[in-house]
């Protein structure tokens, strides 16, 4: 199938991008508050924030984001605390602090402007090849393909591509049918409407388990639809590879009300955000706590993430001495004031609002 596809269907290259323009216009999104600007500070937030977040929540956060950090040069000059703080809530937070690095980047390699070319846009951290080419299509009108979730179903759909996109090899042929059917003319209107086009398309008439072709503007160049089973594509065959972890945390209070939380160190589950003191073992906690301390453990939870699922263990204890608990890792008592603003995992802020 990828050899036959290696050559387009000269129609769906004529008339497919320009089919997609005209459909953005008339019923595509408009007013969503990273359209309508080409400023790029702007447009990658957004596509940083929208990667693993649905629009309804990113709207939400955005507007926040952006009034504590107007520009590029305050996002950069912020303190990772208070990047991750911002962040909190949204999840996959590799994202928040990959956005502080690129910051200080832009400002560092680049004069505080972002560069136009996907190329270097690619070669900034957080930055992916798609989401290099929607910050390039949207703000400079670059000729560059779009390939996140939505758009591999969008593409693989309409081409009636039915390689298995969980090998290297077919993926990147993808990418090249992707380059095939860019637009050619009027790059600087083309490309921001048609790639708005292609993430609209996705996330209304095309979805994962639904296509609604009678209101699809390119149904009749559609291969899927022509078929009649849509949702056969795309084609995926291995699934992520899943694994589980215990941890133990010890939720320690004061007479004052006070937690102690650590931040963790910049690398494994949780980098650099504020957490109980955690444990790969119930022994390995005991051990942790002055002898006598009296300790209860709470109910047990598991924690779902991409890859892995979670096995919490909360261990509830006073602490009434006067020096500071020695846990490990550089930790500090906390008042409510304080940890509400801090970055932190969702299970431990969920744990918190119990104390
Ligand atoms: N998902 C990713 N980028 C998007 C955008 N610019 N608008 C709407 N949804 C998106």
């Amino acid at each position: 199938m990828s050899k036959i596809l290696r050559g387009l269907q000269p129609d769906v290259v004529a008339q497919f991008a320009v089919t997609m323009i005209q459909w953005q216009k008339q019923y595509g999104r408009h007013e969503l508050p990273w359209q309508n600007t080409r400023d790029p500070y702007r447009v990658w937030l957004s596509e940083i924030m929208l990667q693993q977040t649905q629009v309804s929540t990113v709207l939400d956060y955005f507007p926040r984001f952006l009034r504590e950090f107007p520009d590029v040069k305050a996002l950069a000059e912020a303190s990772q605390d208070e990047v991750l703080g911002l962040w909190s809530g949204l999840g996959y937070y590799s994202r928040a602090r990959n956005m502080h690095q690129c910051a200080q980047d832009v400002m560092r390699r680049f004069g505080g402007s972002f560069p136009e070319e996907p190329i270097d846009l690619q070669s900034l951290p957080g930055i992916g090849r798609s989401t290099a080419a929607a910050i390039a299509a949207f703000c400079f009108g670059k000729r560059a393909a779009i390939l996140d979730g939505n758009v591999k179903r969008v593409l693989t759909r309409v081409l009636g591509y039915s390689a298995d996109l969980s090998i290297a090899a077919s993926e990147r042929v993808l990418w090249d049918l992707a380059d095939q059917l860019l637009p050619t003319d009027d790059l600087a209107s083309a490309m921001p409407s048609y790639t708005q086009a292609l993430m609209d398309l996705g996330s209304s008439a095309c979805l994962p388990r639904n296509a609604d072709c009678l209101i699809c503007p390119v149904n009749k160049l559609c291969a899927a639809a022509q078929e009649g089973d849509p949702l056969r594509f795309p084609v995926k065959t291995r699934k992520l590879k899943r694994s589980s972890e215990a941890i133990w945390l010890l939720c320690l209070t004061n007479s004052h009300g006070e937690v102690w939380l650590e931040k963790r160190p910049p690398k494994g589950v949780w980098a650099s955000l504020y957490c109980f003191p955690i444990f790969g073992t119930a022994e390995a906690l005991a051990l942790a706590l002055p002898e006598g301390l009296a300790c209860h453990h709470d109910a047990s939870f598991v924690h779902v993430l991409t890859h892995k699922d979670l096995h919490l263990h909360p261990v509830r204890a006073v602490w009434n001495g006067e020096e500071q608990p020695q846990t490990g890792i550089q930790g500090s008592w906390m008042s409510r004031q304080q940890w509400h603003i801090l970055g932190l995992p969702a299970p431990i802020r969920k744990l918190l609002d119990g104390v």
